[in-house]
């Protein structure tokens, strides 16, 4: 089955570069109808031009109150018929309007094995702890920042000697694979939120 995706970003869009590419490449069975950017500046708001994908851009004045935006994002999105929205580098959190509009449909991903390593400087913050193995995290979001059931991880060792650039590196790649894998298994159906908020893959 085809499912049809939203995507939420702020900034370079490199997941969101994965996503496009996964889906020409015939190994997601997807299209994205919508981006949606909390910064005019990102990067990514080019890729889905590129791309041929419809975006919008929100400006600062309606993030002063973030339950309107997301009533805005949330109506345009529905009025695209979006089965999924991929949270991929939205420096936001989502409120009630699309969490209620899209029910276990919201996913986040995250450069760390959640629960560790929550907020916007994980991959540092791992770095700096000296962890020797962080990763990846995707999950369904939910309405607080990095948390929500988990659906898949990625382990990444980190090597001796190596710089947080190398680290950032190595996620990244990670990252660029696991989140168009998740959004195949959900295209094929595959990810059910159990009783108690497991998720489980069959
Ligand atoms: C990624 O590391 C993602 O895990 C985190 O923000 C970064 C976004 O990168 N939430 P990009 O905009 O997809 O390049």
């Amino acid at each position: 089955m085809s499912i049809k995706l939203g995507v939420l970003i702020s900034g370079s869009g490199t997941n969101l570069q994965a996503l496009i590419d996964a889906i020409a490449a015939g190994k997601l069975d997807a299209s994205i109808e919508l981006v949606v950017s909390s910064r005019p500046s990102a990067y990514g708001l080019r890729r889905a031009e590129e791309a041929g994908i419809q975006t919008l851009t929100l400006s600062k004045e309606i993030y002063a109150d973030p339950t309107v935006a997301d009533e805005v994002i949330a109506t345009e999105l529905r009025r695209v018929g979006v089965d999924y929205v991929l949270m991929a580098g939205y420096m936001r959190m989502v409120h009630d309007p699309i969490l209620a509009a899209f029910p276990n449909r919201v996913l986040n991903i995250h450069p760390a094995l959640l629960p560790s390593f929550k907020g916007a400087h994980a991959i540092q913050d791992a770095f700096d702890y000296g962890v020797k193995v962080t990763g990846v995290t995707v999950h369904f979001a939910d309405n607080h920042y990095d948390c929500g059931p988990i659906i898949a991880q990625r382990a990444v060792e980190v090597e001796e000697g190596w710089t947080v650039e190398q680290l950032e590196a190595r996620i990244h790649e990670v990252e660029h694979e696991l989140y168009p894998h998740v959004a195949q298994l959900l295209a094929e159906g595959r990810v059910h939120v159990a009783e108690g908020g497991r998720v489980v893959i069959d």
